[in-house]
């Protein structure tokens, strides 16, 4: 049986990348970004040249109930994570002292509660 593998960030850069080495290696994937239009297209590419399954589950991880909603809507469908690539994130330049914190820290528990959740469902503690 295929395994399966959930991608955030996946509608670019090395998201993207690592979608495509997944998709070559077999596993079945989950793929997770903002765009829908963006993993819609990359959805229906990757399958013509990989006959796996491809689910897009648009999110904005940003948003507090994001990475609950994405569990659940995953268990939904009985699907079984073994690979988890947490890779969703915003590159920022300038004094760190000036930096978005705000964003930041939005951003920094909702891609680690995602981690807790799907830790948890493969039994580790977090
Ligand atoms: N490239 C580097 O040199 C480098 C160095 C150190 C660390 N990193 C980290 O590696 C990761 C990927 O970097 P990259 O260069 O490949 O970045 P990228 O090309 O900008 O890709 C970022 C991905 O994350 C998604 N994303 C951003 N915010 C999101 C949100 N709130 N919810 C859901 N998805 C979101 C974007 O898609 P949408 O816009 O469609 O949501 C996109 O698919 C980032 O976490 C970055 O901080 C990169």
């Amino acid at each position: 049986m295929r395994k399966t593998a959930l991608i955030t960030g996946a509608s670019s850069g090395i998201g993207y990348e690592l979608t495509k080495v997944f998709a070559k290696n077999g596993y079945n994937l989950v793929l997770v970004s903002r765009n829908a239009e963006k993993l819609k297209i990359i959805s229906e590419e990757i399958k013509k040249r990989h006959d796996i399954q491809v689910k897009v589950i648009p999110k904005d991880l940003c948003k507090s109930p994001a990475p609950q909603e994405l569990y659940d809507e995953v268990a939904a469908d009985g699907i079984n994570i073994e690979v988890l690539v947490n890779n969703a994130g915003i590159g920022t330049y300038g004094k760190f002292t000036d930096s978005i914190l705000s964003v930041i820290n939005t951003c920094a528990y909702n891609y680690f509660m995602l981690l807790c959740v799907h830790e948890k469902n493969n039994d580790f503690r977090c």
